[in-house]
């Protein structure tokens, strides 16, 4: 009998955390989900996954660990809105730093193979190069990146004393299916909903900023490669590609068919 992996995905009813989800189930891997359903949808995973709905930073955490024995842990599970980071830092770092710590104690503790950790491009700050290598300056602009980057200097240090192997992604502004508007692209889903209803979606300055867009499904291919490759690496997840929002905009309205679609 051949036994599979089982791996614990954090954040699995989300947006990003739902197609990791997906893509582990149809290579052949058993995702188990810890979610608060904060901002994730239970609709958005399969009906036989056993989920727990449990906040990351509780105790009872342990309680998966010790009754499911993951092999993995992809950790997606964030406080995601950018804003609210600005307005309330300590709910951000409470739940970006202190809840991925409390998950890397039991990684430690349960001997865990793997951390895969969903970082972000938001620690890299303002960016107007196009091309941004791993090995650019750490400048955070917000709390989220604070957040983000300081469970990466985290999980490199449970690397270092206790062994624990990681991968850190850091993801570029991902769309997607079952996108909610709140997240860091959140840009796509709210001027396609906004055209969908011939509304004109709010285009802030003068739309000559740029966005690193990546497909969804793409994220969730390099989260499942990440449990067989780049062990203890960070690697950006993007298109190295910059798009404008106004070369976004007339993108969209290209694809949508209708006579009432408003132009810039
Ligand atoms: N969407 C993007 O463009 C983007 C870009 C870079 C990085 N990321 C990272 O990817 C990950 C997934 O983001 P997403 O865009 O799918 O957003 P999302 O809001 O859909 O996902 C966050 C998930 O974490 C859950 N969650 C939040 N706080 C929790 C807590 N305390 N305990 C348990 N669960 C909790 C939410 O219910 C939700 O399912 C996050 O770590 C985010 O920082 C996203």
């Amino acid at each position: 009998m051949i036994l599979m992996k089982i791996v614990l995905v954090t954040g699995g009813a989300s947006f990003i955390g739902s197609h990791i989800v997906d893509l582990l189930l149809k290579t052949g891997y058993e995702p188990i989900i810890i979610d608060n359903l904060s901002t994730g949808e239970k609709e958005n995973i399969p009906k036989n996954i056993t989920m727990y709905k449990m906040d990351i930073l509780s105790s009872e955490v342990i309680n998966v660990f010790s009754k499911e024995k993951p092999d993995y842990v992809i950790h997606q599970a964030a406080q995601v809105d950018v804003t609210r980071s600005m307005k309330s830092p300590l709910t951000d770092a409470s739940v970006n730093i202190m809840g991925t710590l409390n998950l890397l104690k039991y990684c430690k503790t349960f001997k865990i193979k793997k951390f895969i950790y969903a970082s972000t491009s938001a620690v890299y700050g303002n960016t107007s190069d196009c091309s941004i290598t791993e090995y650019f300056p750490i400048q955070p602009i917000s709390y989220y990146g604070v957040s983000k980057h300081s469970s990466e200097l985290y999980i490199k240090l449970f690397h270092h004393q206790y062994h624990l192997p990681y991968t850190i992604l850091r993801y570029a502004n991902v769309y997607g299916p079952r996108q909610t508007p709140k997240g860091e692209g959140g840009v796509i889903s709210i001027f396609i909903k906004k055209l969908l209803k011939s509304e004109i979606p709010i285009i802030f300055g003068d739309g000559n900023q740029t966005r690193d867009f990546i497909y969804v499904k793409d994220v969730a291919n390099a989260n499942i490669r990440s449990l067989s490759y780049g062990d203890n690496k960070v690697i950006n997840i993007s298109r190295n590609e910059k798009v404008t929002i106004n070369e976004l905009y007339h993108k969209i309205i290209s694809l949508i068919p209708g006579p009432s679609i408003p132009s810039y």
